[in-house]
């Protein structure tokens, strides 16, 4: 039996009161479930200290939605992997579409940020997808295994076994237009296989690889029941603590069922 993961990244919503009663909210619903499943919850930086402060008292991990590519120094307005640490961040998004696409990130930034991560031992959440164009032409798989390799097969084996992948089709982000739960396993099992090839059996198993893209209350058991979809990364609807929450007991539902 293989746990899930459910993610939650709250992308930039949220004031200070609404993030705090939000995360009061989801440690409130989990307080008394005994989850087998882990729950990540990515909020804007500014709130990163509170998250972990509620989350000593919970059962949730923490994680920041970026990270600068430099150690520190003179870079206006970045957060350093040695920051997110020492606030008690355990978990860095890495490589999310907006921040490819609106921020220009790179292949050779994304795959600095994932060393200094690492190096900080933050485990990164790295994100891999293709555009609507890229899957209508037929060469998602081709993208997606080029954004796996240019960022994250420099890794040692011992490196990797701290990395979780999420596959999320940009066309799925945000548009309720969720992959089918056949798509997903497809490109899921597509991923499962390059890191066999270059990491092992046991690797390629162990390794979790979430699904995120309109991902919801509603369709979340359908895709975590794939074989090779290891839990979500959830955006709009982990803004809400009962969505957030039912999404969760999906993924409990799974690993009870497996
Ligand atoms: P939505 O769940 O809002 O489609 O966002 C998915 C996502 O981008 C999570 O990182």
């Amino acid at each position: 039996m293989k746990n899930k993961i459910v993610a939650g990244n709250w992308k930039m919503n949220n004031t200070f009161s609404e993030a705090e009663d939000l995360l009061v909210a989801i440690a409130e619903s989990i307080e008394d479930m005994r989850l087998e499943t882990e729950i990540i919850i990515c909020p804007p930086a500014l709130y990163l200290e509170m998250a972990t402060d509620i989350a000593q008292e919970s059962n949730f991990y923490v994680g920041a939605q970026n990270v600068a590519y430099a150690e520190k120094g003179a870079y206006t307005g970045e957060i350093s992997a040695a920051m997110l640490k020492s606030v008690d961040v355990d978990f860095c998004i890495v490589g999310h579409s907006e921040r490819r696409n609106y921020f220009h990130e790179t292949d050779e930034e994304l795959a600095k940020k994932i060393d200094i991560l690492l190096a900080n031992q933050i485990n990164p959440i790295f994100c891999c997808g293709e555009s609507l164009t890229d899957r209508e032409n037929g060469n998602f798989k081709q993208v997606i295994e080029n954004q796996i390799k240019n960022t994250l097969f420099h890794l040692s084996v011992e490196q990797f076994e701290n990395i979780t992948i999420a596959y999320e089709p940009i066309w799925a982000i945000g548009t309720g237009l969720t992959a089918t739960p056949q798509q997903a396993q497809e490109v899921h099992a597509f991923i499962r296989k390059l890191i066999e090839e270059k990491y092992g059996t046991e690797m390629a198993y162990n390794t979790y690889i979430l699904y995120g893209g309109s991902c919801n209350a509603k369709n979340a058991l359908d895709l975590f029941s794939c074989t090779d979809v290891d839990g979500g990364l959830i955006g709009g609807a982990s803004l809400s603590a009962q969505d957030f929450v039912e999404i969760v007991n999906a993924a409990e539902t799974c690993t009870k069922n497996d």
